[in-house]
């Protein structure tokens, strides 16, 4: 099978690239790079450097690659520009969306997945969230990801479309930019590793869901190419993709500590490891966020096969690999 994944150059969409050639299947993928790297890309995949909000370029790479289907990964992310910026936010996220859709319908693809939340749709949850729980965005961002698998379900419905949409908990891993707000693992491993503290938001009594990229990227491979008796024509699937389990910050940062320490440690380097600082919460940080993955177990098959302390020990791995 032939993939067009968006976003494919970033922290996400690059295991997805990864996962899919594994599995034998060509992959090409548009990418504007505002966040993501060429770095990430293996070596021969075709890359569409084209900002998913112009239309032309967007079909020109479709017209292309003629993709069998689409993995739609890029996104503008960040909660807080979602605030800032919200006509910026429904530019990328929705009006990308769409001339995604577009030219994915007119050049005859029949799987379309994509990249939704889980954390920004049910809000304050302490147990795991079930995708039944209703929906309540509170950001633009949450908003733009619940109108975007409305506007999947409606291509799905009208151009016969087979649409799923995975609500992705807290994800963390090797690539994830350790620059913006959001990926509070690679920000911790970034801090440890040049030997500062890392910083925790208010009490850092912020429980999440921590699932791994390579996982997410698994879940999505299994969705481009489950059967139609899994995933119909016609209508959307929506299924979240995460570990149930919930963890929060300060627990959190007591895990990548030593993980980061026996990272450097491997590599025959010795950080200070000191004990982290706490700031300001942040306005609005949910108390409390977990998805129930029991549906994606049923249709796709999939569970998280990475638990916490060996995904952190891989990712503090990757950072130190690249530490100064
Ligand atoms: N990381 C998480 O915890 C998480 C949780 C829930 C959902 N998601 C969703 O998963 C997807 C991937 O996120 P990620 O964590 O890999 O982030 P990322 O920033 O690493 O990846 C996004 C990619 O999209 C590209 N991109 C952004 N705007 C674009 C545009 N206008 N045109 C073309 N390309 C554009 C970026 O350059 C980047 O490579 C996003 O849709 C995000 O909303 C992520």
């Amino acid at each position: 099978m032939k993939i067009l994944v968006t976003g494919g150059a970033g922290f996400i969409g690059s295991h997805i690239v990864d996962s899919l050639l594994r599995e034998g299947h060509a992959v090409a993928v548009i990418d504007d790079l505002s966040s993501g790297s060429r770095d990430n890309l293996p070596a021969g995949v075709p890359l569409h450097v084209v900002d998913i909000v112009d239309p032309a370029a967007v079909a020109r790479a479709f017209a292309a690659e003629q993709p069998d289907a689409v993995c739609h990964q890029a996104a503008q992310m960040s909660v807080s520009r979602s605030v800032r910026e919200p006509l910026f936010d429904a530019q990328v996220n929705c009006i990308g969306l769409i001339n995604v859709l577009d030219s994915a319908v007119r050049t005859g693809c029949q799987r379309f997945v994509f990249a939704s939340s889980g954390g920004v749709l049910y809000g304050d949850v302490t147990t795991p969230a079930p995708e039944t729980t209703p929906a309540n965005p509170v950001s633009p961002y949450g908003i733009t990801k619940w109108v975007g698998e409305r506007y999947l379900a409606f291509y799905a419905a009208e151009h016969g479309l087979s649409a799923v949409a995975l609500r992705y908990s807290n994800v963390y891993g090797p690539r994830q930019n350790p620059h913006g707000e959001a990926g509070v693992v690679a920000i911790f491993c970034k801090k440890l590793l040049a030997g500062e503290p890392a910083t925790i938001n208010g009490d850092g009594h912020y429980v999440r869901d921590y699932v791994y990229g390579p996982d997410v990227a698994r879940a999505n491979v299994l969705a481009l190419v489950a059967a139609p008796s899994q995933c119909g024509p016609g209508s959307l699937t929506s299924l979240n993709i995460g570990t149930g389990l919930g963890t929060d910050v300060v627990d959190l940062e007591a895990l990548v500590r030593p993980a980061v320490a026996a990272a450097a440690t491997a590599r025959g380097r010795t950080v200070a490891s000191p004990a982290p600082l706490h700031g300001p919460a942040r306005p609005g940080d949910l108390r409390s966020n977990l998805v129930d993955a029991a549906r994606a177990a049923e249709i796709l098959g999939w569970t998280p096969q990475v638990p916490l302390a060996e995904g952190l020990a891989l990712t503090a791995a990757w950072f130190a690999d690249r530490a100064p």
